[in-house]
């Protein structure tokens, strides 16, 4: 799995470079979020009831570590499972499982060749995790 450890690497020090030199590479964030406006729009215009729109949205701009896995439409990758099915693999898809799964990673994989890193790889506080867990569900649902 070196080219997936690679592909992580580069997302990795991307969203770090963009952090420490936000008018440098504006273009490049603006780029990013506008591919992922593009190519993940449904789990907004789906928005199961009950649903903040705002922290899904925050939640969106965090996936961007985990769609390197997960896929930019959620669907699953060879390096990750789906999340927009009805089945998960390690947990039954309640918010504080989805959260713990980010926090902790999964070491030991059932069903895929190499480990989902703590934090999915990034770096996110409280409000963002608690946004990508929203994430995570809305696109399960939608
Ligand atoms: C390097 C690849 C990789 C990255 C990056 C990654 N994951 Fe994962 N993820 C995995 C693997 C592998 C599993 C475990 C699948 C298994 O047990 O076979 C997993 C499992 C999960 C699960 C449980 C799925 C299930 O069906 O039980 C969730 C939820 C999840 N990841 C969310 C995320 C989120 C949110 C992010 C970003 C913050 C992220 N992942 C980043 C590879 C990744």
């Amino acid at each position: 799995m070196v080219g997936g450890a690679a592909l992580l690497a580069a997302v990795v020090v991307i969203a770090g470079s963009c952090r420490q030199d936000a008018s440098e590479t504006s273009d490049a964030v603006e780029e990013v979020s506008d591919s992922i406006e593009t190519i993940d729009p449904v789990a907004l215009e789906t928005l199961p009831e009950g649903f903040d729109a705002d922290k899904v949205e925050l939640g969106r701009k965090s996936y961007v570590v985990c769609s390197v896995c997960h896929g930019l439409d959620g669907h699953g990758t060879a390096l990750g499972p789906s999340l927009r099915d009805t089945t998960w693999i390690d947990i039954t898809g309640t918010a504080p499982e989805i959260a713990q799964v980010i926090r902790d990673g999964v070491a030991n994989p059932r069903e895929f060749p190499s480990p989902m890193p703590v934090m999915g790889g990034g770096e996110f506080g409280e409000e963002e995790l608690d946004a990508l867990v929203a994430y995570v569900q809305a696109l399960s649902r939608s």
